[in-house]
């Protein structure tokens, strides 16, 4: 193993001589973790493209960035010796599950995030139900996990008239789950998408078929060093397209969170028996022998019978963990220290109790098949003066303000935190009029949508 840390940059001048570390991924999730990581770190960064968030904190920090795939354990572990790493972290479902964090720890590098083996509570939903169903069976819906095409047809028969989902049991994105309603017309609808999936997923690939839950979503970045938990507050993220919850489900078009620990529509008890279950979910996972740290995003319905379980990401979520970085006023670089020392307690991750608010936008072909280059520019240093940070996602600079979307996914988050959610909202909603081009939801974060979804969870618990 290695020895301790060199020196922490939060100490007086300690800045350019101090830890280095290193973040693996390129979305806006990362661009929010290099901007904490950098205030009191040397940040180098491993990324599919040149972020121009990621690449400047890494810059004026005195670091470095590679361009390469970042599923590419071996390329990424050989970076970060070449870069001398402290400490490592590794928050993108891809890598997780393609063994990055493996071969980092295999070399002695710090890391927080989990093995391939950790993370499969992620990228095998088939595994988690069947964990959850053991350590909170209240809390999983009723499901069918189907691994050939004879199977699905009295799979989906045994649901009845009761709507379901379909969803791959392997990593989508987001955008794999498809729901009876927004999605699918109806069971028969339902049937041919799992057949489909089938299909076109790997020999073996499971595809689960769920009773659709009535209630309220929201989600908690729980934060552990494996042992310890810490729940920020609850998180609400907007998949859908466009506003009024229209149009394909997407990675998020934003998301928000309050001063207090649950959202409007949930009670006490539903917050708490979230972070009960998180809780016992990654004391299964030790229990196991599956090296789990990091963030476990956690996906949960809030309803009148209680909570029910959505999805573990074993990962902050993007854009979630945009607002947990808006309101952290510590050194992340020694959280991820306690992390990795599996030394973490309550007080080291401090969080403001404020609003926050996180606003995506996006190529006007986002999530509608297409994927061409949409040029537009940002005056990122009047929207930051202004207390709204900039985390550019799928975009590169073209020199000056301008910017150029690469591949398929989000432009650039927005994200800001205010005593209300209602200021916060006003100062995203000014950054993003003055960025042409790009399209963004015009209700996230709009006053009365929360309380709209209290209808959804009926009766308190
Ligand atoms: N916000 C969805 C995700 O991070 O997967």
């Amino acid at each position: 193993m290695p020895g301790p840390p060199r020196r922490w940059a939060g100490e007086p001048d300690s800045r350019l001589a101090s830890v280095r570390t290193l973040i693996v991924g390129h979305g806006g999730r990362e661009g929010a973790l290099a901007m904490r990581m950098a205030e009191h770190s040397e940040l180098h960064a491993f990324v599919g493209h040149a972020n121009p968030s990621i690449v400047r904190h890494a810059e004026e920090s005195g670091g470095s960035y590679l361009i390469g795939d970042v599923c590419d354990a071996r390329a990424v572990a050989a970076f970060a010796r070449e870069t001398d790493i402290d400490l490592a972290m590794v928050s993108a479902d891809e890598p997780l599950q393609a063994g990055v964090v493996d071969a980092l720890l295999a070399q002695g590098t710090r890391t927080v995030g989990p093995t391939t083996a950790g993370a499969e509570i992620e990228w095998n939903k088939a595994f988690a139900r069947s964990l959850l169903s053991e350590v909170a069976p209240a809390a999983v819906p009723r499901l069918r996990v189907v691994r050939q095409e004879g199977e699905v047809a009295e799979a989906i028969e045994c649901f009845g008239s009761t709507p379901v989902v379909v969803k791959p049991s392997g990593l989508t994105g987001g955008k794999g789950v498809k729901v009876m309603g927004p999605h699918l017309a109806d069971h028969a609808e339902a049937r041919e998408y799992a057949l489909a999936l089938l299909a076109r997923g790997r020999p073996g690939e499971s595809v689960l078929i769920e009773e659709k839950v009535t209630g309220a979503e929201f989600t908690i970045q729980a934060i552990s060093d494996g042992r310890t938990v810490v729940f920020p507050a609850a998180t609400y993220d907007y998949p859908y397209r466009f506003d009024g919850d229209e149009g394909p489900g997407t990675g998020g078009m934003g998301s928000l969170s309050l001063a207090s620990s649950a959202l409007p529509f949930m009670t006490a008890a539903h917050y708490e028996d979230a972070c009960s279950i998180i809780e016992r979910v990654i004391g299964r996972l030790a229990d196991e022998g599956r090296h789990f740290n990091g963030v476990m995003n956690s996906g949960f319905f809030a309803t009148a019978e209680g909570v029910k379980v959505i999805e573990f990401n074993a990962r902050f979520g993007d854009p979630e963990c945009m607002n947990i970085m808006s309101l952290f006023s510590g050194s992340w670089p020694e959280v991820m220290e306690r992390i990795t020392s599996g030394s973490l307690v309550d007080g080291d991750v401090r969080l403001r109790e404020e609003a926050s608010l996180v606003l995506y936008l996006v190529s006007p072909d986002y999530a509608l098949g297409g994927g061409r280059p949409y040029e537009f520019t940002v005056d990122r240093d009047t929207i930051e003066a202004d207390g709204t940070n900039v985390f550019f996602s799928s975009a590169t600079s073209l020199g000056g303000d301008s910017y150029r979307t690469v591949g398929t996914s989000r432009a650039l988050a927005l994200a800001t935190t205010a005593p209300t959610l209602e200021q916060a909202r006003v100062r995203v909603v000014d950054a993003a009029v003055s960025i042409p081009v790009l399209e963004w939801r015009r209700d996230v974060g709009e006053e009365g949508y929360l309380d709209g979804l209290t209808g959804l969870v009926r009766s308190p618990v």
